[in-house]
């Protein structure tokens, strides 16, 4: 009879040192030669080198190290060993080795791919090693998301999916067929955060959010998931200071949870390092000044694209607040700002090294005459809207909030260049498989 050894994952595998355990995983690599062989065993959880020598082994075990393709599953059971070269600093000492499933030839070789291969083979290529670094990162970053908000006592609430209204506008909308009636999928829970905001004062919501957007950018995502918080009798001023203080939040929690990965991904931290309060703040006329001494003329009232965007941040070490866009510019729901009403008390994050805008937010219009007029004004269909100006009937408040896309910010901590690899299934213009 065989004693019971211990299943270990591979990141526990330094608390067993010198101890026998079992191990479950898929080979992602394996070198020979004569009498040893040395795989690489992926449990999800880390990578661990596996020496299999011929004479620690039963003759079935080696006919087994012999047949492993990339990818099969293994069990292996085998010793701990110290071993100061190895990231994970040991190594397995293998006494049995048995495949467990056979892998057909694994169509992700270490040889390199296309992207057009590897987008086609997504589900297979989560299991590479950047992807998973990157992945990681994401997983990091939206629990850090929730535990901001969860310490600072705001309440998740859940935004529809399925809407009978535009939020950004209506040249992005997604449209299905809801029971013979138009819906649009969600483009932002902003106006469903409003409402929630009078009864538990600070809210967010967090969730897949649908853009259709016909630009195909490495910056845009026709499904990707935003964060939006909202909270009553938060004014402009004190929003700013909360989009950066969140921002630089999630930057140290990246940086003191996620450095093997950032490791992997070639990261340089340095320029992380110093994402520190506070931030440089620009108003949208000064943005304006910046881009025409650099020879790019914007029109007053155009919103920034993704190159006015690049060059403006790359004046900054770090985020750049641009704020004070004209009210034209900008959705219907902004308040003017009191002492120039042609601007509006909106804001944009621009991240640096050219990751473009990562939240934007804005002080709602409190007032139900106001709002009343910018629906009409905007062509909005009114009774579409009646309940969000009930929100202004009903006890009416200043509140403020702002969304931040989670794979723009993704795709600056990992310094991955393109949103889809921040993200485990991409939705881009004319791409949804698999
Ligand atoms: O600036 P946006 O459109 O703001 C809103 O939707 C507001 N209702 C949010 C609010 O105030 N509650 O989008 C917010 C953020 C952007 O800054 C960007 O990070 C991200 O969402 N985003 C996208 N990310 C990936 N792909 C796209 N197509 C995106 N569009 C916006
Ligand atoms: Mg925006």
């Amino acid at each position: 009879m065989t004693n019971v050894v211990a299943l270990v994952p591979v990141n526990e595998l330094k608390e067993h040192l010198d101890s026998p355990v079992e191990l479950r995983g898929w080979l992602v690599q394996k070198r020979s030669s004569g009498k040893i062989a040395f795989l690489q065993l992926r449990d999800g959880l880390g990578v661990v080198q596996v020496v299999a020598s011929r004479s620690d082994l039963s003759e079935t075990s080696w006919e087994e190290v012999q047949a492993a393709t990339q990818e099969s599953v293994l069990r292996i059971t085998g010793t701990v060993r110290a071993d100061e070269r190895s990231p994970s600093g040991v190594e397995i000492q293998a006494s049995e080795i048995v495949i467990v499933a056979l892998s057909e030839e694994f169509p992700i070789s270490p040889k390199e791919h296309g992207v057009a291969f590897l987008m086609e083979h997504r589900h297979l290529w989560l299991r590479s090693t950047r992807q998973r670094a990157a992945l990681r990162v994401r997983s990091e970053v939206c629990q850090g998301i929730r535990d901001y908000f969860y310490d600072r006592d705001y309440v998740l609430i859940d935004s529809p999916i399925l809407t009978p209204t535009a939020c950004e506008g209506t040249s992005t909308v997604f449209e299905t067929d809801y029971f013979g009636d138009p819906a649009f999928l969600t483009q932002s829970g902003q106006l469903y955060l409003e409402p929630a905001a009078a009864a538990f004062g600070k809210v967010y919501c967090f969730g897949p959010t649908f853009r259709a957007e016909k630009s195909k950018t490495r910056r845009h995502l026709t499904e990707f998931w935003m964060v939006e918080p909202e909270a009553a009798f938060m004014e402009f001023p004190e929003l700013c200071d909360f989009a950066e203080d969140f921002v630089c939040h999630l930057v140290q929690r990246v940086l003191s949870a996620c450095r093997q990965e950032l490791d992997v991904l070639e990261r340089d931290v340095a320029l992380l390092e110093r994402i520190q309060k506070p931030f440089p703040r620009i108003r949208y006329r000064e943005a304006l000044e910046l881009l025409a001494a650099e020879g790019m003329t914007v029109e007053w009232g155009k919103d920034f694209g993704a190159e006015e965007e690049t060059l403006l941040a790359s004046h900054f070490e770090k985020p750049v607040l641009v704020s004070h866009y004209p009210v034209e510019t900008k959705a219907f729901y902004m308040q003017p700002d009191a002492a120039d009403p042609t601007t509006a008390l909106a804001l944009d994050l621009l991240a640096p090294e050219g990751y473009g805008e990562i939240i934007g937010g804005s002080q709602r219009i409190h007032d139900y005459a106001l709002l009343e007029r910018r629906i009409e004004e905007h062509d909005l269909p009114r009774e579409a809207f009646e309940w969000y100006l009930d929100v202004r009937r009903y006890g009416t408040f200043p509140h403020s909030g702002f969304g931040m896309g989670v794979e723009r910010f993704v795709a600056w901590m990992t310094g991955v260049k393109h949103l889809r690899e921040t993200i485990p299934y991409p939705r881009l213009l004319g791409k949804i498989y698999p």
